[in-house]
């Protein structure tokens, strides 16, 4: 059952994971039941006008928790990295998440058995990552993550993926780990077009995901982190062209289907 809430929730920590990144950990409460993979909450920060969204890296059901990652990008990021305690108000869970149940494809099968003739991928960009940890560690059958980042510090939380049993495929821009270049220079030999695919990061990682899928008739999923104003729908500021249609991000995204995205 979809449902948002609008509250205010205590800050459990927010802490330095990285030159520019941080990880906010908040008690939530029973809001946690309704988070699914791929949605996001729009935080307010103090001193910002407008709330700024982001996607539930992790969900603790045991604490009651909802954590998120983040790096300082502007205004909003800096004010927020330095709030360590105290209460923030959230607004969500918000958007919709990763339909698992819509494609008819045995690596996402959660609730039956699975064929093993195909593998579950995870192509992460930059902060793309944040958005599907909590989809790799809900999927049963582990695949392989493609993650690329500019350089070795903007790798994040890889621990986490490999605990899972998801295999780890790394590239960085200036060669500072894995494979020197972008990860969608070394998908292409590696996809075949039983797997599925999950997709997260900038719009230029994500046009090529597209092509590269589309060519081999590969389905799954992207999500797409495009701007929003109000998160709700309302404002129309965060139009993406869907099966030729404009639609709300915030509202039918932030995940959509493959064959669906035209970017
Ligand atoms: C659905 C969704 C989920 C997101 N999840 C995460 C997440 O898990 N972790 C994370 O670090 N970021 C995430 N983002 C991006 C995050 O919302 C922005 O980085 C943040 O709003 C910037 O706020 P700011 O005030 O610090 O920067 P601003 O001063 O508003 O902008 C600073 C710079 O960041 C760029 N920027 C702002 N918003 C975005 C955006 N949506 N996408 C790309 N660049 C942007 C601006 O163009 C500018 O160059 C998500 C965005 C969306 C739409
Ligand atoms: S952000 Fe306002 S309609 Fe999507």
């Amino acid at each position: 059952m979809c449902k948002r809430f609008d509250e205010n929730y205590e800050i459990i920590y927010n802490k330095k994971i990285g030159s520019h990144y941080f990880e906010l950990k908040v008690k939530i409460g029973n809001t946690y039941k309704y988070c699914l993979p791929g949605q996001f909450f729009m935080i307010s920060i103090p001193g910002v006008f407008l709330r700024r969204p982001f996607g539930i890296y992790d969900v603790n059901n045991e604490e009651k928790s909802v954590s998120f990652l983040y790096k300082v990008v502007g205004k909003g990021t800096r004010i927020l990295s330095n709030i360590k305690s105290g209460i923030l108000q959230l607004l969500g869970p918000l958007g919709k998440g990763y339909d698992l149940g819509s494609l008819a494809s045995p690596t996402v099968d959660n609730n039956n058995t699975h064929g093993d003739f195909g593998n579950n991928i995870i192509v992460a960009g930059g902060t793309g990552i944040a958005s599907v940890y909590s989809l790799a560690s809900r999927l049963k059958k582990k695949g392989t993550l493609y993650y690329g980042a500019r350089s070795e510090s903007d790798l994040l939380h890889l621990d986490n993926f490999r605990k899972l049993g998801w295999k780890t495929v790394l590239s960085t821009e200036d060669g500072s780990k894995g494979y020197k270049g972008y990860i969608t220079d070394i998908l292409p030999e590696q996809l075949k077009t039983s797997d599925t695919l999950f997709a997260c990061g900038p719009i230029p990682m994500l046009k090529k995901v597209l092509q590269i899928a589309k060519e081999r008739g590969v389905c799954g999923f992207v999500s797409l982190e495009e701007k929003m104003a109000c998160g709700l729908g309302n404002c129309q500021g965060c139009v993406v062209k869907i099966n030729g249609q404009n639609k709300m991000n915030c509202k039918d995204g932030p995940v959509f289907k493959i064959e669906d995205v035209e970017l």
